[in-house]
C-alpha cells in the first residue's frame, strides 16, 4: 500500500453512511453501491422498525460493520437489557442518550461488559448522544435547559465519560470543546455533515467533512448528501477525499 492509499483507507473507515431507507431491498442496493466506498453502515430507527434484527445480520453478511443508531433512553434496567441485545446482534457501535442519566449509562456499560465476558462476545463501542444536531439554543430553552448549548454538550460528554461510555455523538461545532474536556481517546462521532453546496435539511449545527475531521472527529455520519446525490458513489468518494484533506 502506498502512503496515499493508506491515508485514503484511514479516511474511508471514518465515513459512516446512514441507511435511512424503509426496506432491506433498498438498503441492499445502497450496500452494493457504497460497500467499498464507506467504512460502516448506520442502521437507524426507520430501517430497524421496518426490517428488524435481520437487517443487521444482512449488512454483516455483506461484509460491512454496523452502527446501530436507536438512541436508547429509558429507565436504567430497560436500557441495559436493550444494550445487551444490541451486543448480541454483533453491532460495532450503538448509542444511547446521555440525558438518560449517569445511572442509566453505568448500568448499560456494566451489563454489556458482563454479557461480553460470559458469552465471549466482541465489545461494541458505546456512544452517548449529547444534544441532537437538529436542535438549537432556542429548542433547548423551550425544554427547560438554560445556558449555552456548548456547555450542555460538554456537561453531557463529561457525564458520559465518567459513566464509562466510549465516546459521544455531537455536532461538528462542539468537537473541540469535547476534546479539550474529555481527552484524545474519547470517541467523537459527528452527524450534521454537509459538503459544500449541499442542502442542510433539518440539520441546524453543520460543518463540512474536512472541517469536522480537522476539529478532531473520529467518525462522520452522512446520509442525504450521499443518498440524494445524482451519483452516490462519487459523492461518497468526494467526502472521503475531503476527510483525507482534513487529516493532512
Ligand atoms: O441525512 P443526514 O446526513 O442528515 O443524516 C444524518 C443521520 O445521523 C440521520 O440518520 C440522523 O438520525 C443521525 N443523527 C443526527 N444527529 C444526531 C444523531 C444521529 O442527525 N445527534
Amino acid at each position: 500500500m502506498t502512503a496515499s492509499s493508506e491515508i485514503y483507507e484511514v479516511a474511508r473507515r471514518k465515513l459512516i453512511f446512514a441507511l435511512d431507507v424503509g426496506t432491506i431491498a433498498e438498503a441492499d442496493e445502497l450496500i452494493t453501491l457504497l460497500g467499498d466506498s464507506v467504512g460502516m453502515f448506520k442502521v437507524g430507527k426507520q430501517l430497524f422498525m421496518s426490517s428488524g434484527p435481520p437487517v443487521i445480520e444482512h449488512v454483516k453478511e455483506r461484509g460491512s460493520e454496523v452502527f446501530l443508531d436507536l438512541k436508547f433512553h429509558d429507565i436504567p434496567r430497560t436500557v441495559a437489557r436493550a444494550a445487551m441485545e444490541a451486543t448480541r446482534l454483533g453491532v460495532s457501535i450503538f448509542n444511547l442518550h446521555a440525558s438518560g442519566s449517569a445511572a442509566m449509562m453505568r448500568e448499560a456499560v456494566r451489563s454489556v461488559d458482563r454479557v461480553c465476558r460470559t458469552e465471549k462476545l466482541e465489545r461494541p463501542r458505546m456512544l452517548a448522544v449529547t444534544v441532537l444536531t437538529s436542535i438549537d439554543a432556542s429548542d433547548l430553552r423551550a425544554i427547560g435547559v438554560d445556558g449555552e448549548l456548548d456547555d450542555q454538550v460538554v456537561r453531557l460528554a463529561l457525564l458520559a465519560r465518567d459513566s464509562g461510555m466510549d465516546g459521544v455523538v455531537a455536532s461538528p461545532r462542539e468537537i473541540a470543546a469535547i476534546r479539550e474536556a474529555c481527552g484524545r481517546d474519547f470517541i467523537v462521532l459527528t452527524p450534521g455533515i454537509r459538503p459544500a453546496g449541499s442542502d442542510k435539511g433539518d440539520q441546524k449545527r453543520t460543518a463540512g467533512p474536512a472541517d469536522a475531521i480537522r476539529r478532531g472527529a473520529d467518525y462522520v455520519v452522512v446520509g442525504r448528501p450521499i443518498r440524494d446525490a445524482g451519483d452516490p458513489r462519487a459523492a461518497a468518494r468526494q467526502i472521503v477525499e475531503e476527510i483525507v484533506e482534513g487529516l493532512s
